[in-house]
């Protein structure tokens, strides 16, 4: 196991941006800047042991500033924060106050805001012990900071284990009654640039309900049974099979089943050319399954690959997308004196 870092270039007011590589030993080698927290590549190995890229991403740091990219907006690999999805129409009530949040998708406040923490600097910092090799970021984020009350104090620990696990820990303390919901936002295709799209991924998602939404992708509050629909992903199929079923392509929160608040598995993706597997599990409520539907082919990443329509799906554990309008969803309020605490884990393996 080894950790390593080195210049990755400066953002426009001049910070000085590093990317770390972390090696597993046996095969895993992946790079994190911490510029947004951002994984930027991620290189496991395939069913011949031979390692390839498995996240969608960019060699330079230029390539995540640059005009284009910001306009498309799909969060590669990022820390998403403070509230991962959607705030239906950017408002949102807590101990009595009304918050107003940036509007940046439709009527509605989509992660975190314009500047959220997907491009932010975070403060770096190795870990390594026996097991794991790691890297640890921190960002303050301040009271009024894209609209959320509080400063917010949040910690992201990546770490790589030896046995070729990823794991994610998120923290964050307030010092105000405040609202959080962290997660990354890596878009995965197994396949090393051999398929270009995702829809032969075969997924399980052991969900028997997910968080219906309307025309803006805001919840309605229903949690419909995925049973007997496109949305049912408790035995593992193509995410091809049934994706001209769902308008748009897969965008939902599907509500985990779980028995206690552990760890669970949230889901499992196979690719049949290289083998590959990828297993999530989180301490979540939840799991965005974001299909790619808007990438449109206008960004080119690693290899060359043009990242077209389905290129690559996003698995974000999660809470449920605009929980704070929404009282019969589990809480995201985080009061003073609390600790925010989530974990996701990947665990990469072949077939
Ligand atoms: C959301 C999508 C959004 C994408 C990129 C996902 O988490 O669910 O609706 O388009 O992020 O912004």
């Amino acid at each position: 196991m080894n950790i390593t870092k080195r210049p990755f270039g400066q953002t426009p007011d001049g910070a000085a941006i590093d990317l770390y590589t972390l090696t597993s030993g046996n095969g895993v080698t992946i790079n994190i800047t911490n510029y947004g927290g951002i994984i930027t590549s991620l290189l496991t190995p395939d069913k011949d042991g031979l390692p390839g890229e498995i996240v969608l991403g960019f060699d330079q740091l230029q390539d995540y500033l640059s005009s284009a990219y910001i306009a498309k907006c799909p969060y590669f690999g990022a820390l998403i924060g403070r509230y991962g999805n959607r705030i239906a129409r950017a408002q949102f009530t807590l101990e009595g106050n009304t918050y107003t949040l940036p509007i940046n998708n439709g009527p509605n406040h989509l992660h975190g805001g314009i500047r959220g923490f997907d491009k932010v600097v975070w403060q770096a910092q190795e870990v390594m012990d026996k097991m794991t090799v790691g890297v640890r970021l921190t960002y303050l984020s301040k009271d009024g900071e894209e609209g959320y009350p509080g400063n917010l104090t949040a910690t992201v620990t990546y770490l790589l284990s030896r046995d070729n696990e990823l794991t994610i820990a998120y923290e964050a303390v307030t010092d105000k009654a405040t609202i959080i919901n962290l997660t990354n936002h890596s878009y995965f295709n197994l396949s090393n640039g051999a398929m270009p799209d995702v829809l032969d991924h075969e997924l399980t998602i052991p969900a028997d309900r997910y968080v219906a939404v309307d025309q803006t992708l805001i919840p309605t509050g229903e949690l419909p049974e995925t049973k007997g629909t496109a949305m049912d992903f408790t035995t593992r199929h193509p995410i091809g099979e049934g994706i001209n079923q769902v308008p748009g392509g897969y965008d939902h929160t599907f509500v985990l089943n779980r028995s206690g608040d552990g760890l669970t598995v949230a889901a499992q993706v196979y690719e049949p050319i290289s083998e590959r597997v990828m297993e999530v599990l989180t301490t979540e409520p939840g799991i965005q399954f974001y299909s790619g539907n808007f990438l449109d082919g206008t960004l080119r990443g690693h290899g060359g690959w043009v990242y077209s329509k389905h290129y690559g799906f996003c698995l974000e554990t999660q809470h449920f997308p605009d929980s704070p309008n929404q009282p019969g969803f589990p809480s995201t309020t985080l009061l003073p004196g609390q600790t925010y605490r989530s974990t996701t884990v990947y665990r990469f393996s072949t077939r």
